[in-house]
C-alpha cells in the first residue's frame, strides 16, 4: 500500500510542476501536492485550468514499476478513484465517467485528470504526476460543455477533507492495479462508464465515426462496435451519445 506525505501549500504554479520539481530532485512514491489555489494550472491539450481558492488542486508522485503505454491505464485508476470519493461526498445525482478520463455529475463534468511522465534515455518509466483539479466550490461558465461543481449540488467540502477520501480511494486502487494490473480497475470503470451498450460518435480531429460502444481493451482504448459489425479501436477522441 502507497504511503502518502501531503503537503500542503498556499499557492502553487501548478501542483503538476511541483511535483515534477521533487521528483527530479529524487523524491519518493507517495509525495502528494495540494495547493489552495494555482496561478498557471495546466489542463489537457496545453489548456488553462482556472484555479482560484475553494477547488481542489491535487498531485501524486508514482513510480510504478511499469511500461508507460501500462502506466497511461492510471486515468482509468483516478477517475474510478474519483468516483469513489465523490461517493463519499454524497452527491445527490447520478456519477459516470467518460472515456478517456472524464468525471461527470448528470452528465457535466466535475473534475480533470492530468498525467505527466518521465521517461528515460531507455524509454523506461522514470515517474509520473497524477494531477486531479476538482470544481469543489466554483467551477466556470462559458465552456464549450456542461459543467459543475460540488457546491451547485448543495455540498460543501474542503479541499482538505476531499483530499483524504480520495487519497484512500487511490491507495486502495493503486494497490489492486500494482497486484492485479488493469483488469480490475477497466472492471470498476465500465460499471459506471457514460454509453456504454450505447450508440456513440466519436469526433476525431479530421472526422468522426459513428458505432456501438462495446468495450475498452487492455490499454484502455475504446471498442467501438461499426455498423457492418466490425471492431474499430480508438485511442483519441471526443466521445458524445447519439440521438
Ligand atoms: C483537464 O483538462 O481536464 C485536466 C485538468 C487537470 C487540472 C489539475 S489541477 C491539479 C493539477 N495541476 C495542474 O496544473 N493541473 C492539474
Amino acid at each position: 500500500m502507497v504511503a502518502w506525505g501531503l503537503q500542503v501549500f498556499d499557492s502553487l504554479d501548478s501542483t503538476n510542476e511541483e511535483i515534477r520539481r521533487q521528483a527530479e530532485a529524487g523524491a519518493a512514491e507517495g509525495l502528494a501536492v495540494l495547493a489552495k489555489q494555482q496561478t498557471a494550472g495546466r489542463g489537457r491539450r496545453g489548456r488553462a485550468w482556472d484555479s482560484p481558492p475553494g477547488n481542489l488542486f491535487l498531485s501524486l508522485l508514482l513510480r510504478p514499476k511499469a511500461s508507460p503505454a501500462e502506466a497511461a491505464t492510471l486515468s482509468f485508476l483516478t477517475a474510478v478513484a474519483l468516483l469513489e470519493a465523490l461517493d463519499l461526498a454524497a452527491v445527490p445525482a447520478k456519477l459516470t465517467c467518460k472515456w478517456p478520463n472524464d468525471v461527470l455529475v448528470n452528465g457535466a463534468k466535475i473534475a480533470g485528470i492530468l498525467l505527466e511522465s518521465r521517461t528515460g534515455p531507455d524509454g523506461a518509466l522514470g515517474w509520473v504526476t497524477v494531477g486531479i483539479g476538482v470544481n469543489l466550490a466554483w467551477h466556470p461558465s462559458e465552456t464549450p460543455y456542461p459543467v459543475t461543481s460540488l457546491a451547485a449540488h448543495g455540498i460543501g467540502v474542503t479541499p482538505e477533507d476531499f483530499a483524504q477520501w480520495l487519497l484512500a480511494r487511490y491507495g486502495y486502487w493503486y494497490g489492486r492495479w500494482q497486484a492485479e494490473g488493469f483488469a480490475p480497475v477497466r472492471a470498476a470503470w465500465l460499471a459506471r462508464a457514460q454509453g456504454l451498450g450505447q450508440p456513440v460518435v466519436v469526433r476525431l480531429p479530421d472526422t468522426e465515426l459513428q458505432g456501438r460502444f462495446v468495450a475498452l481493451d487492455d490499454s484502455g482504448a475504446l471498442l467501438l462496435e461499426l455498423p457492418d459489425g466490425r471492431r474499430q479501436t480508438v485511442t483519441a477522441g471526443d466521445v458524445f451519445p447519439v440521438g
